[in-house]
């Protein structure tokens, strides 16, 4: 696993984590991928694909004829598919190619890494001449506005819990803003540049609420640096009481076209 990364695939919790992540996003993600209009024959490449679910759809997509390579640090949660290649291999050092790929995609992986405007030059140049890069990243700038209804306990455990994994990212070189500077970043790398920010309601119960949970397992002794069990018990219990409700992460999509 690339160092700079919060989590870790190997985890027992990392398998439902890259599972939920699959069910809150890929709606929004394929809506983005649809109107791309990927075609048969494409040349793609997911970076960070986690357990593969938009590399499946983009697959669907181009066949007959297309590819998708998968490339992840750790891809053990990548299910095999006819028309995906699975490669293992660090993004920051990978060679990606030149002029490779009619399509790249990227969800929640650039927030992660301190080497991203270099990893977007890169990719940048693995684009074929009128390729498509889509790249995908939570805004956590804001984690006071997600929750609306809440137990004063729960809505204190929820934003101490937010804090503090923040916090553990930003430490290891996690940008909690980078999903706000990504237009400009795109743009600079030499893109012509669209974005939409997306987000939806999710009630206790409901994957938008459980990944919390899931992820306080995952980084349980991290936490407990920045809150205390009693917060993580009301976090873990308030995550599946539907009377609990809100938003989670706006998702910041940038879809960028290289100069044909
Ligand atoms: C938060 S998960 C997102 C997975 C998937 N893209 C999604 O949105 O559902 C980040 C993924 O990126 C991978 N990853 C993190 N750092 C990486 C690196 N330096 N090189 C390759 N993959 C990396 C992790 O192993 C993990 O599967």
């Amino acid at each position: 696993m690339a160092d700079s990364y919060l989590f870790d695939n190997a985890t027992a919790e990392a398998a439902r984590q890259v599972r939920l992540l699959a069910r809150i996003l890929d709606d929004h993600s394929r809506d983005v991928l649809r109107g791309i209009g990927p075609k048969p024959g494409w040349q793609c490449l997911d970076l960070g694909a986690g357990a593969g679910s938009v590399a499946t759809f983009l697959a669907g997509q181009v066949a007959p004829g297309g590819r998708v390579v998968a490339l992840d640090s750790d891809p053990r949660h990548l299910a095999g598919h006819d028309q995906i290649t699975v490669r293992q291999g660090d993004v920051t050092t990978a060679d990606l190619g030149t002029e490779e790929y009619d399509l790249i995609h990227a969800r929640l992986l650039f927030m992660h890494l301190p080497q991203r405007e270099e990893l977007l030059v890169r990719a940048v140049a693995a684009l074929k001449p009128g390729g498509h890069l889509v790249v995908s990243d939570w805004d956590c700038t804001r984690p006071e506005d997600m929750l609306l209804t809440a137990t004063p306990e729960v809505a204190d455990a929820f934003l101490a819990f937010q804090r503090t994994i923040i916090g553990l990212g930003a430490a290891r070189g996690m940008d909690p803003a980078w999903a706000r500077r990504l237009p400009a970043a795109m743009r600079t790398a030499g893109l012509r540049v669209s974005a939409v920010v997306h987000n939806r309601y999710w009630t206790g119960g409901e994957p938008g609420m459980q990944l919390h949970a899931c992820n306080s397992r995952q980084l349980e002794p991290a936490l407990l640096s920045g809150m205390t069990p009693t917060q993580l018990r009301a976090l873990r219990d308030g995550m599946e009481d539907p009377a609990v409700g809100g938003y989670t992460y706006p998702m910041h999509t940038c879809v960028g076209v290289r100069a044909g």
